[in-house]
């Protein structure tokens, strides 16, 4: 530090003493705040400490935004029957990622009348109006991350396997679990455990139905609705059956979402949107040997960089069942929200990172049949260097796995152990889910199938004794033989 003469005066030198101490004041603050991460006391200033958690209000400026917006959505509904696909999904050849093949024809059977096409078209572009001119007033409390995800009562055992993971990953992000209805309220989970958690629920009819005329919602719709009412600038969506395997806290900070704002993961199967969504859209047909189709599980999104977008992503969810799902995704591979993220950005020429590399899928070879348990998606800021030439510090090319989706089975401690399953091998022994544990450690750097397990023994142990038992009894079969671990 270089002094200059006026601050040898007596006020500077005091100055600069409480400058000191105010610094380690702050060191000594973040750093209890730090330790503070296994009870999650670093959350409970950001959440009403007594009294009902979930009743609490969605912001009025943000209630208005959704009335305001809503009458936009309404007006431009297609004024033309609902897209109809009468053909037999493409088969596997169709569907399959060729990125080597730019002469690859892109899957084309649905079909609409000009007259339609024209209908949908002009609905289309008076909606981009409306989500460009009302985007600068969607409400989100500035500078604030964290995660979103929703969960019926179904979903509530396997959200809170998830959610330990993630606490054990050390994420110190916020959670607002977005419920369908008050019916799907349980007390014991919104007001005990998951705010125990650092989780919060929200019911999204409080706010969706202060419009008054707009439709009721069905499965997929929730996701974007949950997203577009969240209080967070910062979003990181995660399915309920989705968790990192390690920290994901850095990845609003860095590349590729410090650039781009939105980051999408892809899933196996090559894109199968209908090149009449691409005319209605107005835009260019990107050749389908480009990216790999969408898998919604996680996403990233900025809702200051992406907000008209979002607005135009809300539609095609909105229009999803009876338009827009059918135009963008015509396999039978997830029909949904997957492919409304990519293409509202596209729509409206917003960047995005669509991670490249492919996604890891977990399981374990069955009487000569591979048999999906759960898909491994990859670190985007690893993903982006690769893509940019750049190297990861010790292994240049190979980037690691950060979230693991179970779609395909869901950990619910009551059903996942059963006699025909991925707990099983051929012969009905107890074997690993996710294939062998050396590949697992070598990619994400621990036994992260074992740590989901002891999180679903703690989970079961609350349902009930018998999935106790039942979980204990695998766990002490797999994991007990090193002696420091046997749970009885
Ligand atoms: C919280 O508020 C909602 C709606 O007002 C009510 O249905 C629910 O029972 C309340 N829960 C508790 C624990 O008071
Ligand atoms: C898939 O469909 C195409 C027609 O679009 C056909 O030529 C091809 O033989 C089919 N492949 C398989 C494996 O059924
Ligand atoms: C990447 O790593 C390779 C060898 O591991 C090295 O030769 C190269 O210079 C590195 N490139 C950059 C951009 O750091």
């Amino acid at each position: 530090m270089i002094l200059t003469r006026r601050s040898h005066s007596r006020a500077a030198v005091f100055k600069a003493l409480a400058t000191i101490f105010f610094l380690s004041f702050c060191f000594v603050f973040s750093y209890l705040q730090l330790q503070g991460t296994s009870s999650l006391q670093f959350l409970s200033n950001r959440l009403p400490t007594s009294g009902n958690l979930t009743a609490a209000h969605f912001p009025p400026e943000l209630i208005k935004f959704w009335t305001n917006f809503a009458d936009s959505l309404l007006e431009s509904r297609p004024v033309c029957a609902d897209i109809k696909i009468d053909h037999a999904p493409p088969n596997d050849t169709e569907t399959r990622f060729e990125p080597d093949n730019p002469n690859k024809q892109r899957v084309d059977f649905l079909r609409l009348s000009a007259e339609d096409q024209k209908a949908v078209k002009n609905s289309h572009s008076f909606m981009v109006k409306q989500a460009l001119h009302k985007a600068p007033n969607l409400f989100y409390n500035r500078r604030t991350k964290g995660i979103v995800t929703t969960a019926g009562p179904r979903y509530v055992p396997i959200l809170l396997v998830s959610l330990r993971m993630l606490r054990r990953s050390g994420s110190r992000l916020p959670v607002e679990v977005f419920l369908g209805s008050w019916d799907e309220y349980d007390s014991t989970i919104c007001e005990g455990l998951f705010p125990s958690l650092g989780a919060r629920c929200r019911v999204i009819t409080d706010i969706y139905n202060k419009a008054p005329s707009v439709a009721k919602l069905e499965h997929f719709q929730f996701k974007i609705f949950a997203i577009l009412f969240s209080s967070f600038e910062d979003v990181l969506f995660l399915d309920a059956d989705a968790f990192p395997g390690n920290n994901p806290d850095d990845l609003f900070l860095t590349e590729p979402y410090s650039s781009y704002g939105l980051v999408t993961w892809p899933d196996i199967f090559g894109n199968t949107a209908s090149p009449i969504y691409f005319q209605i859209a107005s835009i260019s047909e990107p050749p389908v040997s480009l990216r790999l189709s969408s898998e919604s599980g996680q996403l990233l999104l900025s809702k200051s960089k992406h907000a008209a977008d979002l607005l135009l992503m809300t539609y095609y969810n909105y229009y999803g069942p009876s338009y827009y799902y059918p135009l963008l995704c015509q396999g039978s591979h997830g029909a949904g929200d997957k492919e409304t993220f990519i293409h509202a950005a596209m729509a409206l020429d917003r960047p995005f990172w669509d991670v490249r590399e492919r996604p890891w899928v977990l399981g374990h070879w069955k009487n000569g049949q591979f048999g999906l348990v759960a898909m491994a998606q990859y670190h985007p800021g690893d993903d982006w260097r690769i893509e940019n030439g750049l190297n990861r510090s010790s292994d240049p090319a190979t980037p690691r796995p950060l979230f693991v989706h179970n779609h395909f089975h869901k950990l619910d401690p009551k059903t996942i152990i059963r006699e025909v399953g991925p707990t099983r091998d051929a012969e009905g022994n107890y074997q690993r889910m996710w294939g062998p544990k050396e590949s697992i450690v070598d990619r994400f750097g621990h036994d992260v199938e074992q740590e989901v397990w002891k999180e679903i023994l703690v989970t079961g142990c609350e349902a009930s004794t018998d999935t106790c038992a039942k979980v204990k009894d695998y766990y002490n079969a797999m994991y007990g033989e090193d002696g420091k671990e046997i749970y009885f």
